[in-house]
């Protein structure tokens, strides 16, 4: 049975300049690199520039993402930008990236799922290509995490940075099998019950301002691994693949040690996983396509190979995507 796969065909990314070390961050709070290092696996972090905004990272890493797939931003449908930090309350993020990259057909607009935003943003994208609503899609994560920091509380600080990520979708066909390229599955959750356990203390209809990042870091980590385990146990089932049948695990950078365990629980060798929160912290919506620029970039990642994606963040929500390359 023919059917419309959605295939990765480029992959672009974008850290802004300015390097903060944790020795750094260690001058403005009382905190170590030791206890950063050993409680999350976070050495440094991007910070943009103050002139720089998330639609400027966003450009970049959307248009190295066109270069790498040899298209044209004219060429474009549908772009889904993941943010929680966008430039302005209105209009979408994603519509400055549509002027900027030369599309004047199609539509843009921004989706807001956090940490797990790429995800979200992948899903909906691949829905509107197997529809038949789009050829081709861009797939942006890009925040600026640093905007909505408070600067004084080494809480979480430490944990954030700034970046994003974009891939290129395209309309492929497959025999429906896990065999096929492209993605194979996509399975997205929310639970609102936790909306406060991770938010900002601010809002446009609540305090007019986008307020500081507030988290209850021991809450959310408890229902990370969790929430992980069981919706890539999802996305297995509805293929019929197993844990060993991953090549690699291209996760959400929150914390080292959510990684880890999430990948000890499934019997897959911390090899198998793709870690780059050392270089950039997290940088939610921003993390996955960033963690898959660096596999594919040094050789990792090859064709054929089963990745899977996976993320969780505030709402709670969480998701994850099984993607044959
Ligand atoms: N430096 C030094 N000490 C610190 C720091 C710091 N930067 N931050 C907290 N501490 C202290 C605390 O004050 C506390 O001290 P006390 O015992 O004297 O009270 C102690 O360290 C332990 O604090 P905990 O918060 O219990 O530390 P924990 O081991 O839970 O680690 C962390 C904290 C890293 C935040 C962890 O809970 C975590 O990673 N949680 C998950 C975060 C996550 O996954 N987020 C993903 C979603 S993000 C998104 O969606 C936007």
């Amino acid at each position: 049975m023919s059917v419309v796969r959605s295939i990765i065909s480029g992959c672009g990314s974008y850290l802004p300049e300015r390097i903060v070390t944790n020795e750094e961050l260690a001058e403005r709070v009382d905190t170590s690199d030791e206890w950063i290092v050993g409680r999350t696996g976070i050495r440094q972090r991007h910070i943009a520039a103050d002139d720089e905004l998330t639609s400027d990272l966003a450009i970049r890493a959307s248009q190295e993402a066109l270069a790498a797939a040899g298209v044209e931003g004219a060429e474009i449908d549908v772009i889904v930008l993941a943010t929680s930090t966008p430039d302005q309350t209105m209009p979408a993020t994603a519509a400055k990236v549509q002027a900027a990259i030369g599309m004047d057909d199609g539509f843009a607009f921004d989706v807001q799922a956090v940490c797990s935003g790429f995800i979200f943003a992948l899903a909906v994208a691949d829905n509107f290509i197997r529809a038949g609503q789009a050829e081709r899609a861009l797939v942006i994560g890009a925040e600026t995490f640093s905007r909505i920091m408070d600067w004084e509380d080494r809480s979480t600080c430490v944990l954030f940075g700034d970046g994003a990520g974009a891939v290129i979708l395209e309309a492929g066909s497959g025999d429906g099998t896990p065999a096929d390229r492209g993605i194979l599955t996509s399975h997205l959750h929310s639970d609102g019950r936790h909306h406060d356990i991770l938010c900002t203390d601010g809002g446009v209809s609540s305090t007019r301002t986008a307020g500081f990042l507030r988290m209850r870091g021991r809450e959310v980590f408890r229902h990370a691994v969790t929430n992980l385990s069981s919706v890539i146990t999802e996305a297995l089932e509805a293929t019929g693949l197993t844990a060993e049948d991953i090549d690699w695990i291209v996760p959400h950078q929150a914390n080292k040690r959510i990684l880890d365990g999430t990948a000890k629980k499934f019997g897959i060798s911390p090899d198998k996983v793709i870690i780059t929160i050392d270089k950039h912290a997290n940088t939610s919506a921003a993390s996955v396509p960033l963690a898959l620029k660096s596999a594919l970039d040094d050789g990792r990642i090859k064709r054929g190979d089963l990745v899977l994606m996976e993320a969780m963040g505030a709402g709670l929500t969480w998701g994850a995507a099984l993607v044959r390359w």
